[in-house]
C-alpha cells in the first residue's frame, strides 16, 4: 500500500484502465502531438464498421498492427420495447460526431458498435440472414458467465487520450472531442453495464505486468506485444476482412463478433517452462527443435509457419507428448487461411492479467469450429497429452465470460431492427 492507502497495483494502473475525467486530464497534460481530425462526409468512410485494416499501421514485415489502446463498453438500451426513431437519430449523431472529431485510423479512432441476441429478442422477427446464437460454454472444462448486454462498443486508438476522451464525450461527461463540439451523446439511450479495457503492442505488456497472474520477477520481455511473450496476428494467419463479412441479406457488409474474457496464469509459463517448452506449446514442438522463433517472433515475417508443423496433431501428440496452439488452430484453415479475424488484446482489468479475445467471422459457427480445434479433446483422448496440460496454451488460461454480437454495416449501426427489409 502507498501512503494514500491505494494499493501499489491500483496506483500502477494505466490511464485507460482507470478511465474517467481525472485520468483524461492526466493524459491530456502529459500527451503531446495533435490528434488527426476526421471527416464530415460519412460517405467517405467504409460501409463496413470492421473495415480497419486499411487504416491501421503496418509493421516492418507488412502485418497490420492493431491499435495499442482499447476500451470495450457493454451497454444496455434504456428502453425495453422497439427503438424509437429519435433514439436512433441520437446514437447516429453521436457516432458521426466522433467520426468528425477523429480521423478513421490508428492515430485517430477506430470503433465498432455491435448488438447481442438479447437486444434482438425485443423484435418479433429473427435476425435476418445471420445466425446470432446466444453465447454458451465451448469446452467441457470451462464455465464462463454469459454476457447479455444489448450492445458492445469497441473503441481503439494508438493514442490513449483518444479512447478515454471519446468514451467521456459519448457518456456526456465532456462537451467536446478533439476540440470539436459534440452535438449528441449516448445519454438517456445507453446505460453502461460494464467497462473493459486493454492494450497490445511492444512495451505495453512489460509496463503493465504488475498484476495477479504474472510472477513478481517481471518476466515479460520489453519487446513483447502480449503478456505471453509472442507476437500474434501474422497477415497470412488471419482471415481477411472480406472472408469475415456477411455477404447476403439486409446485414450484408456486417460481421459477427465474439468477445471472451480470458484470465491468464503465467507462473509456470515463465518460471518452470523452458523457452523450448514455450515455443512448443505456442507454436509446435518442431518449431522449438528447429529454433524457428527468435525472441517474440518478428523473424517469422508474415507467417507463423504452422503450416509446416505436423498436421496429424493426434499422432504428433503421441510422439512428442505436447501439441502447439498454432499447430492445433491451423487444422481449421479454409483454403490455407483461418476463418476468423483476431483482434484480441491484453488487459489488467480487476488487477488480473487477462486477454480480451475479440474475433470477427462471417458466422459464429466459424468461431465455434475454431474453438473446438483449440480444445484438442481428440488429442487428449488419444495420446498422453492432457486435456489442458501440454495441450497448447490451455493450461495457462481460463475463459471467464463469453458474448456474441452482430456488427451491422455502418448504415444500420444505430439500434437496427432485426429485419431491416421488413
Ligand atoms: C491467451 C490467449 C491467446 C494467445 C496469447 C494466442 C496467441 C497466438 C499466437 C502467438 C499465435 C501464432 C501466431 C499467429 O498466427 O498469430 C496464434 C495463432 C492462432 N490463434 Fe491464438 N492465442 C490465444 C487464444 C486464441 C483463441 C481463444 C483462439 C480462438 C478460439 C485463437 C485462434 C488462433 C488462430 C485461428 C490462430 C492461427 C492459426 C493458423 O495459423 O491457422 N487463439 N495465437
Amino acid at each position: 500500500m502507498t501512503e494514500r492507502g491505494i494499493s501499489r497495483r491500483e496506483f500502477a494502473k494505466s490511464a485507460v484502465a482507470i478511465g474517467g475525467t481525472a485520468a483524461l486530464a492526466a493524459c491530456l497534460d502529459r500527451g503531446s502531438g495533435t490528434i488527426p481530425e476526421g471527416t464530415d462526409d460519412p460517405a467517405s468512410l467504409p460501409d463496413r464498421q470492421h473495415a480497419w485494416d486499411a487504416s491501421l499501421a503496418t509493421d516492418d514485415a507488412g502485418n497490420h498492427r492493431l491499435s495499442r489502446h482499447h476500451v470495450l463498453l457493454l451497454l444496455d438500451y434504456t428502453e425495453d420495447g422497439m427503438p424509437s426513431d429519435s433514439d436512433r437519430e441520437q446514437v447516429e449523431a453521436a457516432l458521426r460526431d466522433l467520426e468528425r472529431a477523429y480521423e478513421w485510423s490508428n492515430e485517430g479512432l477506430l470503433f465498432t458498435l455491435g448488438y447481442s441476441p438479447a437486444y434482438f429478442d425485443r423484435f418479433d422477427a429473427d435476425v435476418a440472414g445471420v445466425d446470432l446464437p446466444e453465447p454458451m460454454a465451448l469446452a467441457p472444462f470451462e464455465d464462463p458467465e454469459l454476457d447479455t448486454p444489448d450492445a458492445l462498443l469497441h473503441l481503439a486508438s494508438d493514442d490513449e487520450r483518444v479512447v478515454i476522451e471519446a468514451e467521456e464525450a459519448l457518456k456526456g461527461n465532456r462537451d467536446s472531442a478533439n476540440d470539436q463540439d459534440m452535438s449528441a451523446t449516448f445519454e438517456g439511450v445507453f446505460r453502461e453495464a460494464e467497462r473493459r479495457t486493454g492494450f497490445v503492442g511492444a512495451g505495453l505488456p512489460a509496463e503493465n505486468q504488475d498484476v495477479d497472474g504474472i510472477p513478481d520477477s517481471e518476466p515479460v520481455p520489453d519487446e513483447a506485444p502480449l503478456f505471453m511473450g509472442f507476437k500474434s496476428g501474422f497477415k497470412e494467419n488471419q482471415a481477411s476482412e472480406d472472408r469475415v463479412t456477411v455477404d447476403s441479406g439486409p446485414f450484408a457488409g456486417g460481421a459477427t463478433q465474439h468477445l471472451s474474457k480470458i484470465r491468464l496464469q503465467l507462473q509456470q509459463w515463465y518460471e518452470q517452462d523452458s523457452r523450448g517448452q514455450r515455443v512448443s506449446k505456442m507454436f509446435c514442438p518442431a518449431h522449438a527443435a528447429e529454433d524457428k522463433v527468435e525472441g517474440v517472433g518478428e523473424n517469422l515475417g508474415t507467417d507463423n509457419g504452422a503450416g509446416e508443423c505436423p498436421d496429424d496433431v493426434v499422432d504428433s501428440g503421441r510422439r512428442k507428448g505436447v501439441v502447439g496452439h498454432a499447430q492445433k488452430m491451423s487444422r481449421v484453415r479454409e483454403d490455407g487461411t483461418p476463418t476468423i479475424l483476431r483482434r484480441d488484446f491484453d488487459s489488467t482489468d480487476g488487477g488480473e492479467a487477462g486477454l480480451h479475445f475479440l474475433s470477427l467471422q462471417r458466422s459464429i459457427a466459424d468461431f465455434v469450429a475454431t474453438k473446438q480445434a483449440m480444445n484438442g479433446t481428440d488429442v487428449a483422448n488419444e495420446s498422453a497429452v492432457g486435456q489442458q496440460v501440454n495441450n497448447g496454451i490451455l493450461q495457462y488460461m481460463t475463459v471467464t465470460r463469453r458474448g456474441n454480437y452482430l456488427l451491422p454495416p455502418r448504415s444500420l449501426r444505430s439500434l437496427p431492427p432485426a429485419n431491416p427489409d421488413a
